[in-house]
Order: structure tokens, then sequence, then C-alpha cells
């Protein structure tokens, strides 16, 4: 299970021997979900370069606070609200006086002043400068201010010396930042949504396409992510802006949803199929635009046209059809028999769960902030009053989450 899935960790490494570990722990964060971006204070770039860091993360390495390059990429200030947890590892005697200080001379000082997430510090150096009483007086202020000490660990030390300075070792960093941030409903989970609508091309210009917006999918993508989970969405075309932490893929057909999804399914846990996908699509889209046809006498009848439609590959019913299916989340958006249609839908695609609504009650469906849905297991029938997408999709993730331990557990 990845404990830090989604969390945004900043790492700030200080000049001391151990600055080579921030290398490996950089990795070990990564291992647990975590983005991690690097900030390295001058002395730490003379014992690791910042391009090791720069590769391992993946990230631009922030050195300075007053370049305009770096404040171009992600502002020290940016860079501060961005992270979920700064982690400074290892950090110097100087660092730590600095910290204790208030200072703001350097960007890594200046960033903690900045932060208002948690500020976790893993010190490391010679047994003497930990002993030392201006050390121990700034550890001992910086603690009672809230900043997190993990370490530092006793043993023999670089410069030959034996006794408490070492960096406490990067397993054990990992697992106090995990404890950090207690599992939440869906921690370790991966979940694919398809929000918004396909549109099937005509021709070049025109399309077969139906009202919905998008805003209950995002607004579960943005749920499964507060609840901790990797966040896959696959996305018809809508204006929505992508949830922050959010993996999108923007398709366009019911074709293109499709090969995204079945591309992406095997990495998924749960399946919640939330787009209006076109049932149909023209048998093959004209080349060029489609010409009125004007006879040379003037029409008594007006025009008419006949599009010859063939069905779109069912997507939910496909994911279904796997030898491992996650668990499988459909929608069902009626005009009329809501729970009967519903229910009918559960049992042929083989869902766990249905999510049905009214499109025809404007006070809710498509296009609307709202929404007032029933959620429909195999045994269960539990309707949700009218509120926010975002409120409903709150209580849809916690009825997945249920069932989905329940599953687990009977296993
Ligand atoms: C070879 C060498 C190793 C050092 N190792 C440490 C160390 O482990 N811990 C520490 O607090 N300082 C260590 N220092 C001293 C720091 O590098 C120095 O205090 C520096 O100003 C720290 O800068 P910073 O806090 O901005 O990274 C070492 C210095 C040298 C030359």
């Amino acid at each position: 299970m990845k404990n830090l899935q989604n969390k945004h960790i900043l790492l700030g490494v200080t000049g001391g021997i151990a600055a080579y570990k921030g290398a490996e722990l950089i990795r070990r964060l990564q291992d647990e979900g975590a983005e991690v971006r690097v900030v390295m204070t001058h002395a730490a770039t003379e014992f690791i370069t910042p391009l090791t860091m720069q590769a391992l993360s993946g990230f631009p390495v922030s050195l300075d606070l007053l370049d305009t390059e770096t404040e171009s990429v992600m502002g020290h200030i940016e860079l501060a609200r961005w992270a979920d947890l700064v982690l400074v590892a290892p950090a110097s005697a100087n660092f730590l006086a600095g910290l204790r200080q208030g200072r703001g001379d350097d960007l890594l000082t200046t960033l903690c002043l900045a932060a208002t997430c948690p500020i976790a510090v893993a010190p490391a150096m010679n047994q003497a400068m930990w002993g030392n009483v201006a050390t121990q007086e700034n550890c001992a202020g910086l603690r009672r201010n809230g900043v997190i000490f993990f370490g530092p660990d006793e043993g023999l030390q670089a410069c030959g010396e034996t006794g408490q300075g070492r960096l406490l070792d990067v397993a054990h960093i990992v697992t106090h930042t995990c404890a950090l941030f207690p599992s939440e409903l869906l921690t370790g989970k991966t979940v694919m949504i398809t929000a918004g609508p396909t549109r099937e091309a005509i021709d070049p210009v025109r399309y077969i396409s139906n009202h919905s917006s998008g805003k209950q999918g995002y607004a579960l993508a943005e749920a499964a992510v507060e609840a901790g989970a990797r966040v896959l969405l696959i996305s018809g075309p809508v204006t929505l802006p992508v949830p922050d932490r959010v993996t999108v893929i923007n398709v366009v057909s019911a074709d293109e949803m499709y090969a995204a999804v079945m591309e992406n399914v095997a990495e998924c846990d749960i399946f919640i199929g939330v787009a209006a996908v076109a049932d149909f699509k023209p048998v093959a889209a004209a080349v060029q635009k489609i010409k009125k046809q004007h006879d040379a006498e003037p029409l008594t009848e007006p025009l008419t046209m006949t599009l010859t439609l063939v069905e779109n590959p069912d997507i939910i019913a496909s994911v279904a059809a796997l030898p491992t299916p996650p668990f499988l989340v459909g929608f069902a958006a009626e005009t009329e028999n809501l729970l009967a249609y519903a229910r009918e839908k559960l049992n042929r695609k083989g869902l766990d769960l249905i999510v049905a609504n009214d499109v025809a009650d404007n006070r809710i469906g498509f296009n609307s902030d709202n929404n007032g849905t029933t959620i429909i297991s195999k045994d269960k029938v539990m309707p949700l009053a009218i509120a926010s997408k975002r409120q409903v999709s709150v209580q849809i993730i916690q009825v997945i989450a249920d069932l989905l331990n329940t599953r687990e557990l009977s296993i």
C-alpha cells in the first residue's frame, strides 16, 4: 500500500556528509507514492550535485532565492504552498540555527518561513556539534514551535567518532514521514473515472453529442483524490479545470475513450464510468464537409438526409468482461423508470454499484451543479438527498470504500 499517494513533499538538503543519502530518500518517498521536489542549500551542492537530485526527483532543483529563473518556474511562495510537508534531511547545525532564528537569507529557510504545512527535520552532524549547547537550545526551541524531529541516530560517524548525530536511516525517515499522513478511505487505491460527453464525427465540422457537462465525473475525481486515491480521469470534451493531483487523458470520441480505458485499466482497483458515452456513431465520418444537394428545380418538400449509425463499443461491459475486473461503478441517467432501468443495467453489465439519476428533473442532472441520486448495489438501495455534485461525490466514494473493504475482508 502506498502511504504517501498524492502527497507533495518538499525535500530540503543541506550541507553535510549525509547529503548523498538525500538521493536515496527521494526514491523511497516516491516508492510510497509521493511527488518530491528538492531544494538544496549552496553548501549541499558541494556534497551532491543538483543534477543527481533533479534526475531522481524528475523536477528542476531549486537553489537560489534571488534567481529570476527559479522564481519563474515555481516561486518560493508557490513552492511553500505546494508542499504538504517540508522535510529537511539531512539538516545541518547551521540550518537548524537559521530556522530557530526565523532567518530568511536563503531559499530553504525562506520557504520554511512561508510554509503553513508541517516541517520535519532529520539532523545529521558530528556528535560534538549535536551536543553543543547552542544546537541543543536551537532544537529545543524548534520542538516547542512544532518542528518535528526524526532522529538523530547514534553510532559510528563519518569523522570516525562515535555518538549521537548520525542521520536516521532512510527507511526510518520514510516510516516516520508516512506516519504523519494517516491513511484515508482510498489510500493505496488507483481509481479510473470516465467523464463528460463523447463526440461522434459526422464530417470534419459536425458531430453527434449530448448534454453531459462532466461536472459529476470531475467532482468524483476530486473526492477520490481527497480520499487518498491515485486518480486517472479519462475525459471527453468539457470546459472544466483539471482537479489538482488528477492525471487526465483527454479524448473526443467513444472509440478513443474505449482505447484509453483499455490501455490503462489493468492498473486500476476501481473503475467509475460517469461519461455519457454515445451509444451510436455514424458508420463512417465523411472526409469532406457534407454539402446540401441543390436541384435545379425549386423543391416542393424540405430536403431529407439519412445518417446510418452503428453501435459504439460498450466500455463498461468490456471492463466487466476482463478476467480480473476492478470494482465497477456505473451511472444510469434515465428520464423514466429510473430504478427499474438502473437495476437492470447493474445486473446486465455485471456492476458492483450503479448510481442512478433522473435527468428529466431539471433541478439535477446534466449541466446542473446539483445532483440527487440513488446508489444501488446487488442487495441495497441507498437514496441520497439532492446536494451539490461535490457532496454527492463524497458520499459515493464513502459507499465504494465501504463495499470494497467488505469485499476485501471476505476474500
Ligand atoms: C567535509 C565537511 C563535512 C561537513 N559535514 C557536516 C555535517 O554533517 N553536519 C553539519 O551540520 N555540518 C557539516 N559541515 C559544515 C557545513 O557544511 C557548514 O556549516 C555549512 O555552512 C552548512 O550550510 P547549510 O546549512 O546552508 O547547508 C561539514 C563541512 C565540511 C567541510
